[in-house]
C-alpha cells in the first residue's frame, strides 16, 4: 500500500466519522457500529489507533469501544501493539518535523508503512493532525505527543520497544 492510498484512507475515514458523529450523535452505540463497519471495510481490521479516534470522536471511553468489538464477529481488531503515526505535513516540516521523522524511522528500524518484526509496532505518516502550533506531532495509539524534536522522539520511541 503507497503512502498517498493511506493518506487518502485515513480522509475518507474520518469524513465518514464526521457524517455519523452528526447523524447519530456522540456516545450513540449504533453511530459507532456503523464507523467500525466503515472502518473494517477500508482497513481491514480496527487499529488501536482508530479506536481511540473513534472514541474521540464519539466523546466515549476507549474501553467501549473494544467490549463493543468482541460483539461484533466481522470485525477484526489489529494485532499490533502499537501504532505510531507522524505528521508528514508541512507546518510540521517547517519546525523540523523531518528530523523528528528521520529518527523515529531509525530508532525503530522500519520504514513507513512498515510493522517491526515481532509484529508490535507500526508506523505510518498522516497529513497533518490539525495541531500544527504544537507540531511537531507523533501520534501512539490515538494519543499526540507535541513538540518533539529529534531527542525527545527517540526517548519515546524507546520506551515503547521497551514496554512487553
Ligand atoms: S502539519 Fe503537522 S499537525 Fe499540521
Amino acid at each position: 500500500m503507497g503512502m498517498s492510498e493511506t493518506k487518502n484512507k485515513e480522509m475518507i475515514f474520518h469524513e465518514i466519522m464526521d457524517v455519523l458523529v452528526g447523524n447519530y450523535g456522540v456516545g450513540s452505540q449504533e453511530g459507532i457500529k456503523a464507523v467500525l463497519t466503515e472502518c473494517q471495510k477500508l482497513f481491514d481490521c480496527v487499529s488501536m489507533n482508530h479506536q481511540q479516534q473513534i472514541a474521540n470522536v464519539f466523546q466515549l471511553d476507549k474501553k467501549v469501544i473494544s467490549a463493543m468489538i468482541k460483539f461484533m464477529p466481522t470485525i477484526k481488531e489489529s494485532i499490533v501493539e502499537y501504532e505510531v503515526v507522524c505528521c508528514s505535513g508541512s507546518r510540521c516540516a517547517e519546525n523540523g518535523s523531518i528530523e523528528v521523522l528521520k529518527a523515529v524511522k531509525q530508532t525503530l528500524g522500519i520504514d513507513f508503512n512498515g510493522t517491526t518484526k515481532d509484529g508490535r509496532i507500526r508506523l505510518s505518516t498522516q497529513n497533518c493532525f490539525k495541531k500544527c502550533n504544537l507540531g511537531p506531532n507523533i501520534m501512539v495509539n490515538g494519543e499526540l505527543h507535541h513538540k518533539m524534536d529529534k531527542t525527545t522522539s527517540i526517548e519515546c520511541m524507546k520506551n515503547i520497544i521497551q514496554i512487553t
